[in-house]
């Protein structure tokens, strides 16, 4: 609830004037039954007293003061009603978009146990919640409103009346506060078992594909269907409890209304109240209890919001990457694992463990190993998506915890092991990592990626659409995307996690050409693989096994040591 309290508080102006407007609106709708007791105590109850022209005269102008006023009151609660809806949608919309912003700026090892759809569902559902609960509160409020006036008027004519007004309504609201709890634990667990359908859904669309290949559509189907029905299940059991809740509440309601009538029929014979003053009560114990009826309403929705507003904590209040300090970052000249070591928070054991490497510029490294052996963590750890638990990376000699991450990341060009495109122009694609480049130079890019093929299947050249995630490419031309889209930042250092896995033999080689050429004085270049031919030329190989370099030495010396390299090398070329 804290983030909502703070926008509401950025916004109180805005609330003070529809508090104000709306406070207006609801007394001067309390005035008719006021009217009403004008004309009866005073002309009707004396009909027979008075001249008819005195009669009418008198009557008309109430009616018209009734009318006059009625209007004022309808012009008071159309802005009021408008207020409301600014405000509600207002909050709403920042609340939604500082969720997403910090979603975004969560560290990467946060998205390990989560998925995105979850996310949002539980960002969306809040902001739903932000604005209904807004719009129930000035309900609440105004409900206030109305029983203080009343209870005033009351204690104007009988002190008893007074009395059961002060005590009797306010114990109605405690009352019901209470009995509406258990709706809002039924609502957080209802929050969150949608938060995580709606993750699976999302996953299942996403993945349709492999879905469909595995003919696991009917088995998914099932699946989703027997969380839909939990969910479903809780939802009839809130449901049951919020029908329950509002039938107490009417009967409450009716229980107060008769006490009320009871005493004012009681005042009046003992001639304590007029007939006009008996007539004004009654009218306001209608016009009190439709709000507090809403405001019975307004508290089961705000049961409802508080569960989803605790939901929202559990993600807002992560805390964010540690993006380090300072400004820009000068060119990367060296990094170097300083005996690091990471485990993944689902996983037993060390993904890597002790790892000291030298990655200096003007170099290109190589890390080879099996599968598993811990080449992606090492790349990841690179970019910063995850931290050492041991050791650390230095950067230029410094700590890579006290640099800016974005400045650190904007110089390094990564081509990951799987491609990620986004929905849109093969443009929009490449300027994903530099948005300021021009056509001439994603052109280059493509070229240097060896990917200027992908221009002349079409005739839209640049504006060429690409599906989500690249569906529309194969991977071999994803994966040389990804590399233009890398080479486009002129990065220092260039990553790449298996260029070349999805590449057949001849591109394979125009590629690993294209990377050796790539490798300038100033550029420290990277290369991950399992293809050993592809790294022949690299100055320094390291082998990782199980999370550990193995050796280390160009090709040659790791050929002559006859180890784990000569070992897979032999494997590969069938020697
Ligand atoms: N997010 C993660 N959570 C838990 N364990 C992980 C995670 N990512 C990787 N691992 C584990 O860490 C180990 C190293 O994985 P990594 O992806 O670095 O291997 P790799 O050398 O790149 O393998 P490959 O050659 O198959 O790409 C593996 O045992 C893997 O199961
Ligand atoms: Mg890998």
């Amino acid at each position: 609830m804290r983030v909502l309290y703070s926008y509401v508080r950025q916004q109180w102006r805005a609330f003070a004037v529809t508090f104000v407007i709306a406070s207006i609106a609801r007394l001067l709708m309390l005035v008719d039954p006021q009217i009403l007791r004008l004309i009866i105590d005073r002309y009707v109850l004396k009909v027979g007293t008075m001249p008819r022209e005195q009669f009418y005269r008198g009557v008309l102008i109430l009616i018209g003061a009734s009318v006059a006023i009625g209007m004022l009151a309808r012009l008071f609660r159309t802005m009021q009603e408008y207020e409301i809806e600014l405000i509600s949608r207002r909050v709403g919309a920042r609340l939604y978009a500082k969720s997403i912003a910090h979603s975004l700026l969560l560290p990467f090892r946060e998205y390990e146990t989560k998925r995105s759809g979850e996310m949002l569902q539980i960002i969306q559902r809040a902001r739903l919640d932000a604005e209904s609960g807004i719009s129930g509160a000035v309900r609440l409020y105004l409900g206030f409103v109305a029983v203080a006036a009343v209870t005033i008027y009351a204690f104007t004519l009988h002190p008893l009346l007074g009395f059961m007004h002060l005590i009797g309504l306010p114990l109605i609201g405690i009352l019901m506060l209470v009995i509406s709890v258990p709706i809002r634990k039924r609502q957080r667990r209802i929050a969150i078992d949608t938060a995580s359908l709606t993750g699976s859904v999302t996953e299942a669309i996403r993945n349709v594909e492999t879905l469909k290949s595995l003919g696991a559509e009917t088995q998914e189907i099932g699946r989703l269907h027997d969380i839909n029905n939990s969910i479903l299940g809780l939802e009839t059991e809130k449901l049951r409890l919020i029908r329950r809740f509002t039938f107490l509440e009417s009967m409450l309601f009716h229980a107060t209304r008769t006490a009320f009538l009871a005493a004012e029929v009681w005042l009046v014979y003992n001639h304590g109240i007029t007939t006009g003053e008996f007539l004004s009560l009654f009218l306001y114990t209608s016009i009190i209890f439709a709000p507090l009826t809403e405001a019975g309403a307004a508290v089961a929705r705000y049961q409802e919001a508080r569960a989803s507003f605790d939901t929202l904590d559990t993600v807002l209040d992560l805390p964010k990457e540690e993006r380090g300090g300072g400004e820009g970052f000068e060119p990367i000249t060296n990094i170097r694992f300083d005996g690091v070591t990471l485990s993944y928070a689902a996983a037993h054991g060390d993904a890597l463990r002790d790892i000291s490497v030298e990655l200096p510029a003007g170099r290109t490294i190589a890390f080879t190993g099996p599968s598993g052996a811990g080449k992606s963590s090492l790349v990841k750890l690179l970019v910063a998506l995850y931290t050492p638990n041991e050791g650390a990376l230095l950067v230029n000699g410094r700590d890579l915890r006290e640099i800016d991450l974005d400045a650190y990341r904007a110089r390094i060009g990564l081509v990951t092991q799987e491609t990620q495109l986004f929905a849109g122009t093969l443009r929009a694609n490449l300027q994903f990592s530099r948005p300021d480049a021009s056509d001439a130079e994603c052109l280059v890019a493509l070229e240097q990626a060896a990917a200027s093929v992908l221009l002349e299947r079409g005739h839209e050249g640049l504006d060429a659409l690409i599906g989500e995630g690249g569906l529309k490419l194969s991977g071999g031309e994803r994966q040389r995307i990804a590399i233009a889209r890398a080479l486009l930042r002129d990065p220092d250092v260039l990553v790449f996690d298996e260029p070349t896995s999805s590449l057949d033999a001849m591109t394979e080689r125009a590629v690993t050409e294209t990377i050796r050429s790539l490798s300038t004085s100033r550029r420290l270049t990277i290369l991950v693989t399992h293809r050993l031919s592809t790294i022949t030329h690299a100055d320094c190989i390291h082998v990782l096994r199980g999370g550990m370099v193995e050796e280390s030495g160009t090709s040659e010396e790791l050929l002559a040591n006859g180890g784990l390299f000569a070992q897979l090398w032999h494997e590969q070329m069938g020697t």
